[in-house]
């Protein structure tokens, strides 16, 4: 199976940016040995949505509420995201479960997402201190089981192992580490969950984490927004 590239934009990129940015992926895409999708913000999704069409380049979104009530205002719902041509959703960054999103709300944010037929990709991961203490398998497996408990089985589902510490550092986690985790990760999750990994992936070191077997791609965050470094990866891609 190829291996996923999600590109997660957060707040890097203005919409014309964005644009211009989607242009060159869809561009390059042609050529990738790996599969791709972006997460722009939303203000942007429209605009990329539209160069994106009829690509192999696949829509996400950074987040979205979990209900479709309708009287929600202020936030996105996966209705919305749907209808936008969106099929993936972040869920429970590490940056959103800083603001407040539970294990409780990242399971309803996966259910809705999930009865709407997008594909969620839900981020776990322990903080510094966590890792520190020893305590990053407790933490990773009560996030993942968290949402393993309300996914339904036969709907796809992609987990992101993004350690807090590691996400804009500069400091990612070692490979052998990420190796260890995703083994741990899969023994949880089964076979079918697709796992990726996430936290200051560049140009330089995305391969080491790409050829691990038990990694199935990258949650790539600043790297992915720079023009330069997006260059980099799609010669890396094209080999
Ligand atoms: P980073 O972010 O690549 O900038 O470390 C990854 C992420 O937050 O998904």
């Amino acid at each position: 199976m190829r291996k996923i590239f999600f590109a997660n934009w957060k707040t890097y990129l203005t919409d014309d940016e964005a644009e211009a940015l989607a242009r060159t992926y869809a561009e390059r895409s042609g050529a990738s040995s790996v599969d791709i999708a972006i997460a722009p913000s939303f203000t942007a999704l429209e605009r990329v949505a539209r160069v994106l069409d009829n690509t192999s380049v696949a829509l996400g979104a950074q987040d979205a509420f979990w209900s479709d009530a309708g009287a929600e205002t202020g936030e996105v719902t996966p209705k919305q995201l749907a209808a936008l041509g969106a099929r993936f959703v972040i869920v429970g960054h590490s940056e959103r479960r800083a603001l407040g999103d539970t294990d409780e709300i990242v399971a309803r944010k996966v259910r809705a997402v999930t009865a709407d037929g997008l594909t969620p990709v839900v981020c776990v991961g322990e903080l510094g201190p966590e890792r520190e203490a020893g305590r990053q398998a407790e933490v990773v497996r009560g996030q993942l089981q968290a949402v393993l408990e309300v996914h339904p089985n036969d709907a796809p589902l992609i987990v992101a192992y993004e350690p807090r510490w590691a996400i804009g550092s500069g400091t990612p986690c070692r490979p052998e580490d990420v190796d260890s985790m995703h083994t741990f990760m899969r023994e949880i999750a089964g076979p079918s969950v697709r796992i990726l990994y996430g936290g200051s992936v560049d140009p330089n070191d995305i391969a080491s984490y790409l050829d691990l077997a038990g990694v199935d791609g990258v949650l790539v965050g600043g790297a992915s927004a720079r023009p330069a470094d997006v260059e980099e990866f799609f010669k890396l891609f094209s080999r």
